[in-house]
């Protein structure tokens, strides 16, 4: 039996480590892919890339990622763990998805195999495995943002992901505006144990205060710490941008909209430290160019894309002069079967 899976990456607009802690994100599935072929059957799952060296080799019922593998076949190895799927697979895999950009590669890395594997579970579970994946081939203990978004993208739209209840609602991005990103080039080399202990910052304060997702800018105060208190009011102040800006994009507000992304960008260096100096400069160079209402990191942090939100008439020509992607919101995953 042959199948065709194909994931796509994403960029988040606005609403950045917040998904950890139950809150509000608003990302977009983009046009850029990775798409995996493959005939199933036996008990091992061969795949070779069209970007590595070394092909990807899975017996069916190993662990998990293993030391000595290539560092791409640790994914496809965490996939196939948390699928568990009955049969093998041989074939390959091919990208137009930049790698540690801060365009989920890795996600729609995940969500493809897991397709490809025949796993067919609701797209909120298939998230969480993949999800799962992620956590353990990279240690990186992330939250669901990335592989949902690949999964239940919609053409045209942002998505308000409401992290605690998995619930999508689909914002329209207006005629008059497009979504460009912009490489820092910066490769994201901290990343992995930064975020980790964010998350666990987050989670100190969460003790004291209770979930953030439900406090308030006055909770925030009662915390003794000033770096938890930074972190905390980084991720209450986002959660309400995320609305915010949804609720500007609904009414073409772009202005706004644009404002919200400066104050989300601010926050993210300020009180959650999560930027660069690169990064920084790039954003400040793209706020300044003709027809961008507002630009910031997106992502993690630590170097990778940054987002702009454009006049639609500016914004191939802001790609172009930066070297960047117009981004045109895309359907999530899908997969073929025949035979
Ligand atoms: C990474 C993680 C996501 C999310 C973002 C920050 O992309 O994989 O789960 O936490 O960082 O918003």
């Amino acid at each position: 039996m042959r199948a065709r899976a194909r994931a796509p990456g994403r960029v988040n607009v606005i609403g950045d480590h917040t998904d950890y802690t139950g809150g509000l994100v608003l990302p977009m599935a983009i046009g850029l892919a990775t798409t995996v072929t493959v005939e199933r059957g036996g008990d091992v799952v061969r795949l070779v890339s069209d970007q590595e060296p070394d092909p990807a080799v899975v017996p069916l019922r190993s662990p998990g990622p293993s030391p000595g593998q290539p560092a791409w076949a640790r994914y496809v190895a965490a996939v196939v763990a948390e699928v568990a799927p009955p049969a093998g697979a041989t074939g390959s895999v091919t990208t137009t998805l930049p790698p540690r950009s801060g365009l989920s590669s890795s996600a729609a890395l995940e969500v493809a195999v897991a397709l490809a594997l025949g796993c067919d579970a609701p797209p909120r579970e298939v998230a969480e495995r993949c999800r799962r994946a992620e956590q353990r081939a990279s240690g990186v203990p992330c939250g669901i943002m990335d592989q949902l978004t690949a999964l239940v993208g919609v053409a045209g739209a942002l998505l308000l992901i409401d992290c605690r209840s998995l619930d999508v609602v689909p914002v329209p991005l207006p005629d008059g505006v497009v979504i460009v990103g912009v490489h820092s080039g910066e490769q994201r080399a901290l990343a992995g144990s930064a975020y980790a202990e964010r998350r666990a910052q987050c989670e100190a304060a969460e003790a004291e205060i209770g979930p953030l997702r439900d406090a308030t800018p006055a909770d925030v105060t009662t915390l003794a710490d000033p770096v938890l208190r930074a972190r905390a009011r980084h991720v209450v102040g986002e959660n309400a941008r995320v609305r915010a800006f949804a609720a500007a994009i609904a009414a073409r507000d772009f202005a706004a909209a644009g404002a919200l992304m400066a104050e989300s960008h601010a926050s993210l260096r300020d009180g959650f430290a999560v930027s660069t100096p690169g990064v920084d400069a790039l954003v400040a160079r793209l706020t300044a160019a003709p027809g961008v209402w507002g630009a910031r990191m997106t992502g993690g942090g630590f170097g990778g894309v940054v987002v702009a939100l454009c006049d639609a008439g500016a914004g191939a020509a802001v790609a172009e002069a930066f070297g960047g992607w117009a981004f045109t919101p895309s359907a999530g995953a899908s997969v073929a079967v025949d035979g």
